[in-house]
């Protein structure tokens, strides 16, 4: 049973009967946390919003624990108390999940960020949640290793919110998800119990793989307070393209020759159109170093060998002919990391992230410009391509109620009639939860809910995100 089944409730949540922050629960968390209690709203402010500034709650209260012991004794005590609880890392997400609605209690992991051990010869990193993406590549590079994972957020978020999101970005093509890479996790659950699962190894079948369950699962089912993750090799020779495709089918046929001629050597195939790249000169100055044309490939090498790396590319790029560029791949990778950024400049940002079959993913770009007509400003598409991602993005001057009624449900319709996902990497949470029937079956989502219920039986953990409304105890 998909869509039209199950009446969508795009209203905003009402809050839940949980109980709220006394003096007793305040010298409670000051005596646990002392310094760490932060209560001053200016303090507070920022996390209260989300990186898109399109949702805020209302929080009082914002704990920062520095170990697994004290995240226990928080939720021990809320868990007891009815408190609810909002998990926070970087709070780069971009579904509303990690800001509370109303008045949840913001719990951040962002001082929980030391590095537990590292194994150079496994290639196997244990952490805290709190630990900074970038910081831990920072870490790896100086280790000759790298993380297998890459965002234009890496400043800010952290491994925690990766897992907890089960992030993809620009490395997944050649470094899989994270549900592949990510070995174990330690996770605290609703009711203070520590749940370690921190193996460190490649290979473990003695039953249930717990761990899986938390990743991705947006902060619902447990804090998750460290992750050993498996780390790849530093690649010795790193080459980044930038080229300009004349039509969508022109650079499939791209994508495909590509596989074929780098093979092994290709890390990651992104795209960007010609809007994006327009709002990129405008809104942040950067210029296009090729010829203009309707669509912008980002492709990388990685290999052991650059003479090896670098005649392949070549050849690959005479066989392709088309403008091209191969130079630093900083200036490069900024052209399609920083379009999320560009966008924010542009107006209030709709943001849609779809799974579908690669040769269907620019229709709905196409699609959905015929349809909106003049009713927005932009619509831009990139994403993904070796992923069968798009990011459709859609602009308007300010916050359109009626614009967002062309959109919705008409994006998950089209989406969900060519099987796609509504969610390829950012989650659910606050904004897509009573989406989930379009991507998944009733008795899927029904069984969801009797997993949240058997962890988290007062729903305590992140109410109000990923799981639908009529879903929440
Ligand atoms: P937060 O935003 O703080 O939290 C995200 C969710 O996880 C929330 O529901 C929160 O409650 C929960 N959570 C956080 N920490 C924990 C924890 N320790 N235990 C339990 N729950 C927790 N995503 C991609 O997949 N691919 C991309 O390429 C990508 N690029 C991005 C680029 C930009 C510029 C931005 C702003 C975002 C991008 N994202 C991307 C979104 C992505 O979800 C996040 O950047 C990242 O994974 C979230 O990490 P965070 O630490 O900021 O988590
Ligand atoms: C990206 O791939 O750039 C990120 O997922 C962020 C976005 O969708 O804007
Ligand atoms: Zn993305």
């Amino acid at each position: 049973g998909r869509g039209p089944d199950h009446p969508v409730i795009s209203a905003a949540p009402l809050r839940k009967p949980f109980s709220k922050v006394t003096k007793e629960d305040l010298s409670f968390f000051r005596n646990l946390l002392p310094g760490r209690t932060i209560t001053d709203p200016d303090l507070i402010r920022s996390s209260n919003i989300d990186w898109l500034r399109t949702v805020h709650g209302n929080s009082e209260i914002l704990l920062r624990p520095k170990t697994t012991e004290e995240v226990s004794e928080i939720l021990r005590h809320c868990n007891k108390r009815n408190l609810a609880v909002c998990p926070q890392g970087g709070n780069t997400g971009l579904v509303g999940g990690s800001v509370p609605v109303f008045d949840e209690i913001i719990l951040s992991t962002s001082l929980m960020n030391q590095v537990i051990t590292f194994d150079n010869i496994s290639g196997i990193l244990t952490c805290q949640a709190g630990c900074v993406l970038e910081k831990l590549s920072h870490f790896l590079e100086e280790r000759d290793f790298i993380m297998p994972l890459d965002l234009g957020a890496k400043g800010s978020c952290q491994i925690g919110g990766n897992v907890s999101t089960n992030a993809g970005g620009l490395r997944l093509l050649r470094y899989g998800s994270l549900r592949g890479t990510v070995l174990g996790l330690e996770v605290v659950l609703a009711d203070g119990r520590v749940l370690n699962c921190l193996a460190t190894l490649r290979k473990d079948n003695t039953g249930y793989d717990l761990k899986q369950l938390f990743i991705g699962a947006e902060g619902t089912l447990g804090v998750i307070t460290a992750v050993s993750i498996l780390c790849p090799h530093k690649p010795k020779s790193l080459n980044v393209a930038f080229l300009g495709c004349s039509s969508f089918q022109h650079l499939l046929e791209t994508f495909q020759c590509c596989r074929g001629m780098l093979g092994e050597i290709l890390s990651a195939f992104e795209f960007l159109d010609a809007s994006c790249m327009k709002l990129l000169e405008k809104h942040l100055k950067l210029s296009n170093p090729i010829t203009e044309s309707p669509f912008y490939i980002v492709l990388e090498t990685a290999g052991s060998n650059a003479a090896h790396d670098e005649e392949k590319l070549h050849k690959f790029l005479e066989a392709v002919m088309t403008s091209s560029l191969v130079i630093d791949g900083t200036a490069l990778w900024s052209l399609r990391e920083r379009v999320t950024e560009a966008l924010t400049h542009d107006g209030y940002t709709y943001k849609y992230d779809i799974s579908l079959p690669v040769e269907k993913i620019y229709d709905l770009v196409q699609d959905m410009r015929r349809h909106l007509g003049d009713k927005a400003k932009n619509v831009v598409g990139y994403g993904h391509v070796g992923d069968g991602n798009l990011h459709l993005n859609i602009t308007s001057p300010s916050k359109d109620p009626r614009l967002l009624a062309a959109i919705e449900p008409y994006v998950y319709e089209w989406t969900s009639q060519w099987k796609g996902s509504i969610s390829a990497e950012h989650g659910l949470g606050l904004k897509k939860r009573n989406y989930i029937h379009y991507s998944k079956h009733s008795e899927v989502v029904a069984l969801m809910g009797n997993i949240k219920a058997l962890l988290d039986p007062k729903g305590i953990l992140n109410p109000y995100k990923t799981l639908p409304d009529n879903m929440h105890r």
